[in-house]
């Protein structure tokens, strides 16, 4: 699982004079320099509706600036074709605010879907998810919908299937916002495992504890500006 071979110094990241507007509205975004090398790890803070979620969009690719230059792993956004995309897309472990779940499979198939999409055999599914899914403390859940589930559990999920294929990046939109204090230590914890393995992570949260405990350099978003602390 290491990846020991990655250059930490180039930008895996980056983001130069960027600017987002939605249909033509204002600027959420402003003039964003920002450059994250890999093995980095961020939080992400801002109050609500300060651009989050945006900025994240822009950095896995689900949304084009309006001005300004993306580039991702060193390919610029702007001359990327749709299967250099996929391929980088691919890489990167979001965890959506809202779990984007798939309602009609259990959390075992909701979580081995990153991994049957990159043509894993069953054989190696079977034996890496239940693993997982007990990490996240939902060994009694394994064949349930999420529909069933809590919130904080269907977050778990979420988390559980953002991380499985072992991602270079991991992007997560407050991930913690719907677990009680020692769930969200705990997710942490795994968190800074994949850290530790080379993972490059950048988390929004609110919570000014994880932030105080984990101590990681925090990216500020307000007026649409970022600033770093
Ligand atoms: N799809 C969208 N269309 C129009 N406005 C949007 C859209 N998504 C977000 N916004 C606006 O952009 C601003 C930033 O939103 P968001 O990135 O969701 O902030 P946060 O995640 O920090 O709460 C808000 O004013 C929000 O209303
Ligand atoms: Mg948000």
């Amino acid at each position: 699982m290491s990846k020991g071979s990655i250059d930490t110094t180039k930008p895996i990241i980056s983001l130069q004079n960027v600017g987002l507007r939605y249909n033509g509205g204002p600027e959420v975004l402003k003039d964003i320099n920002l450059e994250i090398k890999a093995g980095e790890f961020y939080f992400l803070t801002g109050a609500s509706g300060a651009g989050k979620t945006s900025l994240l969009k822009l950095m896995h690719l689900a949304h084009r600036p309006s001005r300004g230059k993306v580039k991702i792993f060193g390919h610029d956004l702007d001359y990327m074709k749709p299967d250099e995309m996929a391929t980088i897309r691919r890489k990167i472990g979001i965890v959506f605010q809202d779990y984007h779940l798939l309602d009609h499979l259990s959390v075992m198939d909701n979580i081995s879907l990153p991994l049957r999409i990159s043509g894993r055999n069953e054989k190696y599914i079977h034996k890496h998810v239940p693993e997982l899914i007990e990490w996240v403390g939902l060994k009694n859940f394994i064949n349930t919908k999420p529909k069933s589930l809590s919130g904080g559990q269907q977050q778990r999920v979420a988390i559980a299937r953002a991380v499985i294929n072992n991602p270079e990046i991991l992007i997560a939109d407050e991930p913690t916002g719907n677990v009680d204090e020692d769930m969200a230590k705990k997710l942490l914890f795994l968190f800074l495992e994949l850290n530790k393995m080379g993972t490059t992570i950048i988390i929004a949260t609110h919570s000014t504890n994880l932030i105080k405990q984990f101590r990681f350099p925090v990216l500020h978003l307000k007026d649409g500006y970022l600033t770093k602390e």
